[in-house]
């Protein structure tokens, strides 16, 4: 090779890789938070029925959704490796201590969360109401097992930095993606036993959609959360007990009462219809709420509005009504709530609004 041309293929070099690094440089930090679910989930042997979710670690995740790289600077950690059913307060906690602490670092643009589908709108609401920040924070699951023929974790996972590096989702509140679809924490729920399309927001509607890393936004939220939120974790080391029991043909008192005898401080209602039960069961709620309980009724049913005073004389009973939340969110908000106020009156102020 000529002197001349071995200098102009060395600076083509130099500005490629020049280029190269200046565009990793533009690129933004995403940090993705494991915690487990079926997205990390494996099956023992290949061709074997079931699968152990939580079992891959954050890196074989990143490894598994080629691309993401060229959209953010992507670090991992592990915060968990369990199966959502086993969410606890211990995991929420060290969950949100440490989004919120890697969120006010300047240099984090946005956070993914990986987690299991069965309890992931419970944390998705969680989330929404104790993250102090508006930058995005975007949780991800899957349906199939990681090493399922078809599996949906990689792509729902690559969606989910896009949108947490899109600054246009700023300020949005805590969101989910999975299965193209983008939602509101806290409209999500899932639907489905197995089904790749579980996630439904059956009152609001879905928030947008992230199809092969590319959003669209349809709405914003306006109810309150993250930076407007008045909820935090600090001081705190657990939140106080709520039960939910669930009204069904015939139910007597029992179950409200046996929550009452474990110290629940707040009772969910996860009545029938537009948060009803039988008189038994009211008659149960009532004495609790009484004793300074504080009882929400919210609805089995799985969307619409349980508004106060309706068919029951929320008045008179000392009852809140969960609005727009089920039951599991309800209780997310009133273990929240009663960190302030065992209040009724001031609970249902939080529910109007959150
Ligand atoms: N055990 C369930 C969980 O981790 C599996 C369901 C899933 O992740 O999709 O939530």
């Amino acid at each position: 090779m000529n002197a001349s041309r071995f200098v102009r293929i060395s600076a083509c070099v130099l500005v490629a890789l020049c280029a190269g690094a200046a565009a990793a440089q533009d690129l933004p930090d995403v940090i993705i938070l494991a915690t487990g679910g079926t997205i990390a989930g494996a099956q023992p042997k290949e061709g074997d029925p079931g699968y152990k979710s939580g079992s891959l670690s954050v890196d074989s995740l990143i490894a598994a959704a080629p691309g993401m790289d060229k959209i953010a600077r992507i670090t991992g950690e592990q915060i968990a490796s369990i199966g959502s059913q086993d969410m606890n307060d211990a995991v929420w906690f060290k969950l949100a201590r440490r989004a919120n602490e890697l969120l006010a670092a300047p240099w984090v643009d946005g956070i993914v969360i990986t987690h299991g589908t069965d309890t992931l709108e419970e944390t998705a609401y969680f989330l929404d109401l104790v993250i102090k920040s508006d930058k995005p924070v975007v949780l991800v699951g899957s349906m199939r097992p990681a090493t399922s023929t078809s599996p949906d974790g990689p792509l729902n996972l690559y969606n989910g930095v896009a949108v947490a590096a899109d600054p246009m989702a700023k300020g949005l509140g805590v969101l989910v993606v999975s299965n193209d679809d983008l939602f509101a924490a806290r409209e999500i729920q899932k639907t489905n036993t197995t089904d790749v399309q579980t996630f439904v927001s059956p009152n609001r509607g879905q928030l947008g959609e992230a199809y092969y890393g590319k959003a669209w936004y349809f709405w914003k939220p306006t109810t309150v959360h993250t930076t407007a939120s008045e909820f935090s974790l600090d001081g705190l080391e657990t939140l106080p007990r709520v039960d939910i029991v669930y009204a069904h043909e015939n139910a007597d008192g029992m179950m409200v009462e046996a929550a009452v005898a474990a110290g629940a401080k707040g009772i969910v209602l996860a009545g029938v219809g537009d948060g009803n039960a039988t008189a038994a069961m009211v008659d149960a709620l009532a004495a609790a709420a009484a004793k300074g309980i504080v009882v929400v009724r919210s609805t089995r049913v799985g969307s619409g509005i349980v508004r106060r005073n309706i068919e029951l004389n929320d008045d008179k009973l000392g009852f809140v009504a969960a609005l727009e939340l089920n039951p599991q969110k309800a209780r997310v908000l009133l273990r929240l709530a009663l960190t302030k106020t065992s209040d009724a009156k001031k609970i249902q102020g939080y529910f109007d609004r959150y």
